[in-house]
């Protein structure tokens, strides 16, 4: 599938996705080599790798960490969300994010 991630400089870079190696979006943008610290490594608790959902199909629900984390990002929007709990699935194909200011 296809993920689209609009950058800080807010071009657009666009992720060839594999949807069987059970990857995060989070994941998925640092083997492209693009700039997410992802500080924590996917535990939900640094908030480096937020996004705003930009397009999106069916997305996995949010857990309590993920929803208390994003309550407290001054930059956070209504469709926000970490991405390295958005595991990647084909219903995803097509999804585009934006990184947020705390991905820097
Ligand atoms: Fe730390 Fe996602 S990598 S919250």
């Amino acid at each position: 599938i296809k993920i689209i991630v609009e950058t800080q400089d807010g071009q657009r870079v666009e992720l060839e996705t594999p949807t069987d190696m059970g990857l995060s979006v989070m994941e998925v943008m640092k083997a492209n080599e693009l700039n997410v610290p992802a500080i924590c490594g996917g535990m939900a608790i640094c908030a480096t790798c937020h996004v705003e959902v930009l397009e999106s199909g069916e997305l996995p629900e949010m857990n309590d960490d993920e929803a208390f984390m994003l309550e407290s990002l001054p930059h956070a929007t209504a469709t926000s969300r970490l991405s390295c709990q958005l595991r990647v699935t084909p219903d995803m194909d097509g999804l585009v994010v934006r990184l947020k200011p705390e991905a820097v």
